[in-house]
Formats: C-alpha cells, structure tokens, sequence
C-alpha cells in the first residue's frame, strides 16, 4: 500500500460519459440518426431490444446533473458530442439548436467550477455519413476535421480540452470485424481500413483544432495489458500479437508513425498497403493521451482464435466485473508506466475506469450500496499513486460512468454509474460509491492510504 499521498491540487478529479448513452431525445430540436439509432432498432442488435432513445434523459435534465456532479465535488467533466446534432448531414449546415445543448451544458459545468473536456467522437457517427461509406470512407478524415472545426469555433474558448475519438481499437473491432456494435458488420477487409482512416481523422482533427486556437488536444484509447498464462514460447507469441492488436496499433503510428510489425501477420491476405504520406497526417504530437482502463488479459495460444490466434484464460482466483472482466488494479500501473517507458513523456490521463456490478433497478430506502465498486475504485486510485510514486505524469482521473446509462449493446442491464438511474422514473440516487469518490476528493486521495 502506499504511504499517504495526496494528488497535486491541480489534478483533475472527474466523470466521463457519452452523448448517446446518457442523452435521450436523439432526433430532438432538427437533430438527425446516427449509426447507434440504427443499430439499436435493428431488431437482435442488443439485449432487451432496448435503445438509446431516452437514455438518462440527460438533454433535458442536465442542469440537474450538473448539481449533481458540484455535489460530488468534481473539478472535471468529459463528455461527447453527437455529430449528428450539431451537423445532422454529418457535414455542411450546422444545426444551432443543437449545437446550442453543448453550449448551455459548457456554461453550466464552468458555473459548477467543473472543466469541460470534450471528445468529438465517442462512437455515434451520423447516419448520413455511413450511407457515404462512413469509416470506410477516406474522406471521413476531412469530414471530421469540419466537424472539429465547428466545435472549436463554438465552444474553443470555454473548453479547454479536446479528444478526438474514443477508443478507436472498439470501433473497428467491436464496429467493422465482430459486428457487436454499430454499424455491425463483419468483415476482416473492413477493420484495418476503418483502423487506418480512424488514425487519419485523428490527425486532421488535431490539425483543425489547433487551427481554430483549441487548447489541449489529444486522442483516448484503452489499454488491456496482456500477460502470458505460461512462458511457452507459442504463450508468449500469442501475447505479443494481442499486445499489438489492441495497445500498440493505434499508438504507434500516432507516436512512431508505423503499425506494429505483428499486424501483416494478424490480418493476412486483408492487411493493404497505405500511402507512406498518411503516416505524417497520423503522428501529430499530443498535448496528452488519455488512457481508458477495465481489466488486464491472461493470454494463451489459440489458432482457431481468429484474427489474433490467441485466447483468454480465465483467472478463478479473482473477483470478475458483470461484463465478465477480471478486478486486476496492478495493471494499471503497469499499463501507466509502460506508456510512460514506451512512448515518453506525453502527460497522462485516465479518462475511464469503472465496473458494471449488480444494483438494483430501483434504490431500496433511497440507498444503493455498492461495495464492489467502491472497492474497484479504491484499488485502482491505489494503483494510479502507485505509477505516480514512479514518475509517471498523471494528470487526473474520470471515473467511469457518472451515471448508469445505455450500455451499448448491453443495454440498460449493466450499470456502471457513480449515481444510480431509475430507468422507469429517471430518478436518481448517488450510490456509496459516489460518497466514497466526494471523499476521496475532498482529501486529495489522503483517504486512501486509511
Ligand atoms: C466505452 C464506454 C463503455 C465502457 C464500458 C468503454 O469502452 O468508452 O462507452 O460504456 O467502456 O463498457
């Protein structure tokens, strides 16, 4: 354990969500579809059928959540935009009324003395734009250059920080190759092009926002560590290779401005070749990276695995979350200082970390007790002094989620949130670990250490 330290005072203390899991209201106020609009109404797309049509009903009530949040005592925010509102066409005539949600809710966190930190992309791209192609498409690049263009021009001098995507591994993984998420296909050409023109949009949305004077830029992915269930030199091959496919092919190109080498390899005959001059549109440099972390993998050979050939071996010995990841807090130090070691001295967020464990539907006596995830964040605030005690520039933590929400695919049935949601009466109800996070916040991470 560590001894008593207490985070600088300019850390950053926060929540994270995304636009179509806690807003509602998708097509309110001249908004359009988006691909998550689609896809959840595609009957045997997610559990329940449930969709994100009225969420946490966060776009009317999010003055409310707002309170919210000041109560708990947080300094930060990070949020997304729903392309799909501001732009309904995902290019061309910007939509006031919608770009004008994320207006008021920008003044309403600086009037908590809450900072706004605003991704662009957090998985829900206008269905307009998928009819183009969408992440297929080279000239979603610059598509979404006008789109962060828009946004720094609207709200550039309020938000001081901007994240291009989120998590770009689980759109083309999740998206393009397994089909589990929107837009759902499956397809082994598709991934690594929707990859690459996923790392390109991030480059040419880096370039637009520093061109329209945004402050800090960088981009958010999430890390798993892999570890070798054996040292078996086909153990620790497969390793690599997970290693490859999930951490390091989007980072990098960002910092190194090449893909792993392991990656020809995992993708075969569906592996292309891209232009060498994407590669210096890729490597922009980051005001900082922010890292979303859940679990760590024990990996095992698997050649039926496909396309990794690798496998995940089940650890009995600890607890597992309700989406079926392992409680592993020492992986994310490791995960913090490798990215220190590895790709240098880039300032480091963690933009998510949370877990999904049972909590009632309703609140019983206007409680919610969650020891679970009080003890999951504990650990893992634990873990983030630990890489911090090491040298590693940390900068601040998003606890993820600051309210249960739609869990993609999943549906409502896996709450993550800080603060419970009645789904039947929009009701909310901050659970113990809400008081246990204002604590933690209040001492400056000195409760910890207790
Ligand atoms: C995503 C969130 C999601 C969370 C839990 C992250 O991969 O960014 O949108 O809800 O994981 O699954």
């Amino acid at each position: 354990m560590p001894d008593v330290v207490r985070f600088p005072d300019s850390f950053l203390w926060g929540a994270a969500t995304s636009a179509h899991q806690i807003e509602g209201s998708v097509r309110a106020d001249g908004a359009a579809a988006s691909i998550w609009d689609r896809f959840s109404h595609t009957p045997g797309s997610t559990t329940n059928g449930d969709t994100g049509d009225v969420a946490c009903d966060h776009y009317r009530r999010s003055a409310q959540d707002v309170g919210l949040m000041r109560d708990l005592g947080l300094n930060a925010y990070r949020f997304s935009v729903a392309w799909a509102r501001v732009l309904p066409e995902g290019r061309g005539a910007v939509n006031q009324a919608g770009l004008g949600f994320y207006d008021r809710l920008v003044d309403q966190l600086l009037a908590a003395g809450i900072q706004p930190a605003l991704t662009l992309y957090h998985w829900d791209l206008p269905a307009a734009l998928d009819d183009q192609g969408g992440w297929l498409n080279r000239e979603i690049a610059s598509w979404f250059a006008d789109y962060a263009s828009v946004m720094v021009q609207a709200l550039g001098d309020r938000v001081g920080m901007w994240t291009t995507l989120n998590e770009p591994w689980v759109v083309a993984d999740g998206g393009y190759l397994f089909g589990k998420l929107a837009p759902g296909h499956r397809n082994r050409f598709e991934a690594p092009i929707v990859s690459h023109n996923l790392l390109r949009a991030h480059g040419a949305g880096m370039q637009a926002i520093r061109a329209a004077g945004g402050k800090q830029a960088g981009l958010v992915v999430n890390l798993e560590p892999k570890h070798p269930a054996t040292d078996r030199p086909e153990d620790v091959a497969a390793t690599q290779r997970a290693d490859a496919y999930m951490n390091r092919q989007y980072l990098d190109p960002v910092f190194f401005g090449q893909y792993p080498e392991e990656l020809p390899d995992i993708y075969g005959d569906a592996w292309p070749t891209f232009p060498a001059a994407d590669f210096d549109l890729i490597r922009q440099p980051l005001d900082f990276l922010g890292i979303n972390y859940y679990t760590r993998s024990v990996v095992r050979d698997d050649p039926a695995a496909w396309p990794v050939r690798a496998a995940r071996v089940t650890q009995p010995q600890h607890a597992y979350t309700l989406t079926d990841w392992e409680v592993y807090p020492p992986a994310l130090t490791d995960v913090l200082s490798w990215v220190h070691s590895r790709y240098g001295r880039v300032p480091l967020y963690v933009t998510e970390n949370g877990a999904a464990f049972y909590d009632a539907p309703a609140a019983i006596d206007g409680r919610v007790d969650d020891p679970l995830r009080v003890h999951y964040l504990r650990e893992h605030l634990r873990a983030i002094q630990v890489a911090m005690q090491q040298g590693v520039d940390v900068r601040g933590y998003f606890a993820w989620s600051l309210l249960d929400n739609f869990e993609w695919s999943a549906g409502y049935a896996k709450r993550f949130g800080l603060i419970h949601v009645n789904f039947i009466t929009q009701e909310r109800t901050p659970k113990a670990s809400a008081g246990f996070y204002a604590e933690v916040i209040r001492t400056r991470g000195a409760t910890l250490s207790r």
